[in-house]
């Protein structure tokens, strides 16, 4: 194998070409270079970030953030990008609510659909509908169905609908692309999806500044704040942010209306 710098091997590991390196490396490979990969660029970050904040939770976030550790978690050996924090609220809540039918989009490699799928199969109950506008990665679940596409497109927004007709709890993450107009069609298309009671979850509102990487550019967080000014059926509830620590601060949205 010809040698890789630092930097070559951090850009193959970004989307779509993690799937990629994944796939061609298998489970074990794959973790061992996640462990090495960025570390210099990470240390960075974080020295100067922590540095620059008094704030504890904010320093504990970035030290999580930065610690590279999100790149090198796994879900029963598939990887997702979630801290297991927030994987315990998802729990929580798929819990209390029984959904009929969990919808994400952004699938990457998969983890995150697994881990619903999972949780539903521990409570017994439960179907995950899970988009991406790459090809789906190949682990099969009989809960889970993937759809290939723009998240925001009719062809896939047919499908959804499809999947949903017949669910009467439906909850609804926001994990795809994090730029504050993509985050906002989705929450405009995909609302009337989430019923009454139930979340409408976006995803890494703690990018552009809250509080980590501050030149993301407005990102998911923004678009939950302009959303939240027209659709007063939705609420952030603060309760799943318990744990201290969440990586999308403000956007557990319930519908109460
Ligand atoms: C952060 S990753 C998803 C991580 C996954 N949910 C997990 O927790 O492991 C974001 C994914 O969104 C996908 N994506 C980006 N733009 C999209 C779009 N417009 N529609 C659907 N998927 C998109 C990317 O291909 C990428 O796989």
């Amino acid at each position: 194998m010809p040698s890789l710098s630092q930097g070559m091997i951090a850009k193959a590991l970004r989307s779509p070409r993690r799937a990629l390196l994944y796939g061609l490396l298998g489970p074990v490979r794959y973790r061992r270079l996640m462990a090495d990969v960025d570390a210099e660029t990470r240390a960075e970050w974080l020295g100067k970030q922590v540095r620059e904040t008094d704030d504890v939770r904010a320093k504990f976030h970035l030290l999580s953030f930065h610690s590279g550790a999100v790149q090198q978690t796994y879900w029963l050996g598939v990887p997702l990008q979630k801290s297991p924090l927030d994987c315990w609220i998802y729990q929580e809540i798929i819990a209390e609510l029984h959904p009929d039918v969990i919808v994400e989009t952004g699938t990457d490699l998969g983890g995150s659909a697994l881990f619903f799928a999972s949780i539903c199969d521990l409570i017994g109950h439960g179907q995950v509908v899970s988009i991406d506008i790459r090809q789906p990665p190949s682990i099969t679940h009989d809960r889970i169905e993937f759809i290939r596409g723009d998240s925001t497109s009719d062809d896939v927004l047919a499908k959804v609908s499809a999947a949903t007709r017949q669910s009467a709890r439906t909850m609804v993450v926001l994990d795809s692309d994090h730029s504050r107009s993509h985050v906002l069609r989705e929450l405009d298309r995909y609302r009337g999806f989430v019923t009454v009671g139930s979340y409408l979850v976006v995803e890494d509102t703690n990018v552009n500044g809250h509080p980590v990487m501050p030149d993301h550019g407005p990102g998911p967080f923004e678009a939950v704040e302009e959303f939240l000014l027209e659709h007063p059926e939705f609420e952030v509830d603060r309760t799943r942010e318990k744990f201290l620590l969440t990586y999308f601060p403000g956007g557990y949205l319930k519908r109460i209306a």
